[in-house]
């Protein structure tokens, strides 16, 4: 990439107090690729609106970020991505799609209008929430952010009962909002996909969990493993492969039996059987945070004790979480390693 591609996008450039400790620059060297990528994910661009939340799920990869109450994103920060995107959009680069993640989107009263300008002034096509539903009960802004151009909800579902929800998101309100949010999306024409993290709590019943997503109409079931990104306090969420994979497996077969598109990501491949083309690790281009960058990049760490011989390692497969190793070891005896990826 040339000094003057950048130069030719333009326009990031903020007052220091306005960036908010968010590496602009990381977005700015994605657009001149986005259009290029060669995952269906690189047209994507994520940004992370504010640290609230109004659950507090006991796997939260953001809590940290959560107790230190970071301010909201800024809508400068926005404006700048906004306008950069244009410009590449101008020139055939850049971004198609925008997620606002959070914490919590839903959160933040002026959302529709943030929403109506990454369709409008921010060249992008599609506007995801990425969400856990639970203000979408509220069918005005259902409507409001469907009319500003969010059609696509990718919605966190993790338990198939009040109950266990409950249990996992310590709000006893989440699973019924959740629920009414699905109907209004639905009701609204929106596109729904789920993303279930998979942790101790509903491991054994992911079967279950897997006919609760089909009722309830998910147009795509994403199922994440739990990623211990060096946090004290979460380590009970850890759930050993002997315990998750059988159940996870059969959540698979009714998901492709119900039709539903489905993708796992962060799990051993040669786990997954007849559905390790559904192993997708790729993530898409995040702003976010400078703290919450440098302590994913300080906990991301992936390894397999059969690297040297699995070709599926490093080419789609990224083996074991080191938190996960951590607690329950290699699993040199289970993980078994494929001769051709
Ligand atoms: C931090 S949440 C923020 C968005 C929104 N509050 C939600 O829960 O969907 C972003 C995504 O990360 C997933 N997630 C949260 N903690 C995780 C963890 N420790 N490991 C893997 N995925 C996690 C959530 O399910 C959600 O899909
Ligand atoms: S709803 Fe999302 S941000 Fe909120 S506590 Fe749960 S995982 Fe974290």
């Amino acid at each position: 990439m040339s000094a003057s591609s950048l130069d030719t996008i333009q326009g990031m450039a903020l007052d220091p107090k306005l960036r908010m400790g968010v590496s602009l620059e990381m977005v700015e060297r994605a657009l001149v690729t986005a259009a290029a990528g060669d995952h269906p994910d690189d047209d994507t661009l994520i940004v992370a609106l504010n640290y609230r939340c109004n659950s507090r799920c006991r796997f939260c990869i953001i809590e940290t970020e959560i107790d230190q109450r970071l301010e909201d994103t800024n809508r400068a920060v926005f404006q700048a991505v906004y306008r950069a995107n244009a410009a590449a959009r101008a020139q055939g680069r850049g971004f198609r799609r925008l997620t606002i993640s959070g914490a919590e989107s839903t959160l933040i009263p002026d959302l529709p209008a943030l929403v109506a300008a990454a369709t409008g002034d921010g060249g992008f096509d599609v506007v995801r929430l990425q969400t856990n539903a639970r203000k979408l009960e509220d069918r005005g802004l259902v409507e409001a952010l469907m009319a500003a151009g969010a059609r696509e909800y990718f919605v966190s579902m993790h338990a198939p009962t009040a109950e266990l929800d409950a249990r996992i998101t310590r709000s006893t309100m989440s699973w019924r909002q959740m629920n009414t949010g699905i109907d209004h999306l639905h009701a609204a024409g929106a596109r729904v996909l789920s993303n279930t993290v998979i942790c101790a709590d509903n491991a054994p019943v992911l079967a279950d969990h897997a006919a609760f997503l089909i009722s309830r109409g998910v147009q795509e079931a994403h199922l994440w493993s739990f990623l211990n990104i060096g946090d004290a306090g979460q380590q009970d969420e850890l759930v050993p492969l002997a315990v998750s994979v059988p159940p996870l497996l059969a959540a698979l077969d009714r998901l492709d039996a119900a039709g539903v598109p489905a993708t796992v990501k962060w799990f051993p491949r040669c786990q997954l059987g007849r559905h390790a083309a559904k192993l997708d690790d790729h993530q898409p281009q995040m702003l976010i945070r400078d703290e919450f960058q440098v302590r994913l990049s300080d906990g991301f760490r992936f390894d397999c004790v059969h690297a040297r011989s699995c070709a599926a390692f490093g080419r789609g497969c990224s083996g074991l979480h080191e938190g996960y190793v951590a607690a329950f070891g290699d699993e040199a005896a289970r993980l078994a390693p494929v001769e051709e990826a």
